[in-house]
C-alpha cells in the first residue's frame, strides 16, 4: 500500500472515531456538555439533538433540545428557560447526587437543576428517540423507569408521546407555556394545560 491511501485510511479512521466522540446519545457522571466544546447529545435514531443554544438574536445561552434534522433549528425544549447564561462558561452535567446540574460562571453558579432529592446511586442521562431527556439509575438502563424526564416539564412543543395535565400521584402540572418572544424562550403569556376542578 502506498503512503497517501494509508494516510488515507488513517484520517478516515480518525474522522469515525471523532465521529463516535461527539455524538453519544448518553450522559454519564463523569463526562460532561461545555458550551465551549463541540460535543452534544443525538438520540440513538438521530432526531434529536441536545445543546447550548442562543435563541433568534439573543446572545444568551440555553440549553435546549432541537429536531436534528430541520436546517432551521427548531428548539422543542429548554431546560433554564428563565435563566439564561450571559457568557460560554456552562457546563451540563450530572452531579455527585445524580441530578442533572448546569452550572456557569466558573462552576459556581447553579443554573438549572432537575433538582431531585432522591438521589440515584449512578445517575446516568440519555436523549430518547422521542426527544424525551431522562435520567435515570445506570442499574436500571433500559428498564423504561424515569426518575426525571423532560416531558414532565415541556415548554412550548407538545410530542409524541408527551402527556399534559396533571398526574396526581406526583401532584405535577404539565402545561405548554409559550416562548415571550423570538429571542426569549422564557414563558410568555400564554400557557395551554388542564385546570383541575375542585368541588367544594
Ligand atoms: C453574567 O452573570 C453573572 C452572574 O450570573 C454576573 O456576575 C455577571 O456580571 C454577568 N455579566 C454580564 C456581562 O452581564
Ligand atoms: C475558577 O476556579 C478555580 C478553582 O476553584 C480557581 O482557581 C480560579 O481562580 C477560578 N477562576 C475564576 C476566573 O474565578
Ligand atoms: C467545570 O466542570 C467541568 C466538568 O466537571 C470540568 O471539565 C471543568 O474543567 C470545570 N471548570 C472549571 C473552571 O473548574
Ligand atoms: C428545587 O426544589 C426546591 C424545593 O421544591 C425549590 O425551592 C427550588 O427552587 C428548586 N430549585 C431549582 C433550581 O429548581
Amino acid at each position: 500500500m502506498d503512503t497517501l491511501s494509508s494516510m488515507l485510511i488513517f484520517a478516515n479512521l480518525l474522522l469515525l472515531f471523532s465521529t463516535f466522540c461527539n455524538t453519544a446519545d448518553t450522559l454519564t457522571l463523569s463526562q460532561s456538555l461545555s458550551d465551549g466544546g463541540t460535543r452534544t447529545l443525538v438520540s440513538k435514531d438521530g432526531s434529536f439533538e441536545l445543546g447550548f443554544f442562543s435563541p433568534g438574536s439573543s446572545r444568551n445561552r440555553y440549553v435546549g433540545i432541537w429536531y436534528k434534522n430541520i436546517p432551521i433549528r427548531t428548539v422543542v425544549w429548554v431546560a433554564n428557560r428563565k435563566n439564561p447564561i450571559n457568557d460560554s462558561s456552562g457546563f451540563l452535567m450530572i452531579d455527585n447526587t445524580g441530578n442533572f446540574v448546569l452550572v456557569s460562571n466558573n462552576n459556581s453558579t447553579v443554573v438549572w437543576s432537575s433538582n431531585l432529592t432522591k438521589a440515584a446511586q449512578s445517575g446516568m442521562g440519555e436523549l430518547l428517540d422521542s426527544g424525551n431527556l431522562c435520567l435515570r439509575d445506570e442499574k436500571d438502563a433500559d428498564s423504561g423507569i424515569y426518575l426525571w424526564q423532560s416531558f414532565d416539564y415541556p415548554s412550548d412543543t407538545l410530542l409524541p408521546g408527551m402527556k399534559l395535565g396533571w398526574d396526581l400521584r406526583t401532584g405535577l402540572d404539565r402545561r405548554l407555556s409559550a416562548w415571550k418572544s423570538p429571542d426569549d424562550p422564557s414563558p410568555g403569556d400564554f400557557t395551554w394545560g388542564t385546570q383541575l376542578q375542585i368541588n367544594p
